[in-house]
């Protein structure tokens, strides 16, 4: 997709020369100063009742009299929000789609200013229209037609163009990032292989100039990281272990370090899982995807600073060589664990990339994982599950998120939790009882972490969505990467 800006006069937009105007109406009124054609066809269309200044509300017209571009699309995004500016341009570009339009001009009318953000969200909603997973549907229907967005900036607005410029180029680039994370995600297991994770990064490295090291079982076992192989031992399909850098900023300036979840089919391992929608454990790499994701955004936006990214990627299979429950494994940490079920694999990978993490003596971490199927039922799929060792860190996580639209919200770390990870047989129990399961599920990491500042992520219910519309979402690729850029110094 090609994006552009162009500056005009909000009160002569019908004049504006493309195959489809867009125009995002905010309010329940008409702005003072708009276009008068435009006025009186929103007016007109009010008084038929086929339109109405409320959120959700779009009215497509053809060859409206008197408008330049022969597609006209109205779209109400009621209250002057990045929320719902985002959804309102989301219905006017679902309105072109399958059309003819190539090029779309879009003016988002009656916001008190083009902000760095809407841009973006301009851009990010954009990708999201025309997304079409395809590797293994080849005859999934075409992207379509349209091929160029033009961003309409109000020509009296002073610093309209410089914001846009900037929300265009983090758009563009987490845009990328999402992209490459639902691709990942969207494989199937049998292609997206811990493998073909490791090439993906490689590949990454090489367009992006990222120092990328794959560790395979030999050099893991060296690491000591006996949890990690406790869980990649049930299958045939190798585990890789990836580490990547970006370099911002000098050697001597600590990292943020993003860890992922990469477990490519989560069967359940002995404690198999029922089959219903097993399939949608090919998902449990979205930990995985979005570091990766997150990680490409970052390389083109080349802030001044260091990230590290690292992955801890194999199958959950039952074999005979499988993880049985009360197996006592060692993590590379020296902690014993008592593997009480299987299925609680997540944490038995992460806990051995968090203390491979200490190596990189970090500013923070920030693990990333499909969880737990308790954060589900705790937060659904609005927002994601967040923990951090302190309120400052909680508080840059969450301003992320809003800003990305990608929310989370924090949840609770009291030692009480604690209690449930207790046995008699290891240092600790991988899983607790069912109640407050993401949150013994973070209080296991926890133990893992305590060298450093530390961030947990649960997007076991943000990661994907199933039904029709099953599929990788990409987040929190705009969560993590507005919080990469708020570390730079
Ligand atoms: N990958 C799952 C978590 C999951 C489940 C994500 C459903 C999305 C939807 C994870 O490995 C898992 O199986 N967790 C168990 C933990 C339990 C055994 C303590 C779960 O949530 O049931
Ligand atoms: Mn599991
Ligand atoms: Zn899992």
């Amino acid at each position: 997709m090609d994006f552009r800006t162009q500056i005009a006069s909000f009160d002569a937009l019908a004049g504006i020369n493309a195959d489809a105007l867009i125009l995002v109406l905010v309010g329940e009124e008409l702005p003072a100063g708009i276009d008068p054609v435009v006025a009186a066809l929103v007016k007109d269309a009010i008084k038929l009742g086929d339109f109405e200044l409320k959120a959700g509300k779009v009215l497509s017209l053809q060859r409206a009299e008197g408008v330049k571009a022969p597609r006209l699309v109205l779209a109400a995004a009621g209250k002057a929000t990045l929320k719902s500016a985002r959804a309102a341009f989301q219905a006017a570009l679902a309105q072109l789609k399958g059309r003819g339009a190539a090029h779309a001009a879009t003016a988002f009318v009656g916001f008190e200013a083009m902000t760095d953000s809407l841009a973006e969200q301009f851009v990010l909603a954009a990708g999201d229209a025309t997304y079409v997973y395809r590797h293994t549907k080849p005859s999934a229907p075409a992207e379509g037609k349209l091929q160029k967005l033009t961003l309409v900036l109000n020509k009296s607005e002073e610093g309209a163009a410089k914001a846009a410029k900037s929300g265009l180029t983090r758009g563009q680039a987490i845009g990328a990032g999402i992209e490459l994370a639902r691709e990942c995600a969207n494989r199937p297991g049998n292609y997206a292989t811990p493998t073909y994770l490791g090439e993906q990064v490689k590949a990454l490295g090489s367009s992006h100039g990222l120092k990328v090291e794959i560790l395979d079982r030999k050099a893991v076992e060296k690491l000591g990281m006996g949890s990690f192989l406790s869980v990649a031992q049930g299958s045939d399909e190798p585990l890789r272990f990836i580490v990547a850098r970006y370099d911002g900023a000098p050697k001597t300036q600590a990292p943020v370090v993003l860890v992922g979840k990469g477990i490519t089919f989560d069967s359940g391992g002995i404690s198999l899982k029922p089959g219903a929608e097993m399939d949608e454990m090919k998902f449990d790499m979205g930990g995985a995807a979005s570091v990766i994701g997150t990680l490409r955004a970052v390389a083109e936006l080349k802030p001044k600073l260091n990230l590290v990214v690292l992955i801890a990627a194999c199958e959950n299979m039952p074999s005979g060589r499988a993880l049985k429950p009360g197996d006592v494994v060692t993590s590379m940490s020296g902690q014993t664990i008592e593997i009480l079920n299987t299925d609680a694999e997540g944490r038995l990978v992460l806990c051995d990339a968090l203390t491979y993490a200490e190596r990189f003596k970090p500013a923070v971490v920030v693990d990333v994982a499909t969880l737990t199927g308790a954060c589900v039922i705790a937060l659904g799929g609005v927002r994601s599950g967040m923990y951090a060792s302190d309120d400052e860190l909680a508080a840059a996580l969450s301003a992320a998120g809003d800003a990305a639209l990608d929310p989370c919200w924090r949840m609770p770390l009291d030692e009480e939790y604690d209690e449930g990870l207790k046995t008699n047989f290891a240092d600790v129990a991988n899983v607790g009882s069912r109640a407050g399961g993401s949150i013994t599920a973070a209080k296991f990491l926890q133990r893992f972490a305590g060298k450093f500042r530390w961030g947990h992520l649960d997007i076991a219910g943000t990661a994907w969505k199933g039904g029709a519309a099953k599929g990788g979402t990409g987040r929190p690729v705009g969560l993590l990467t507005h919080f990469v850029l708020s570390q730079a110094k």
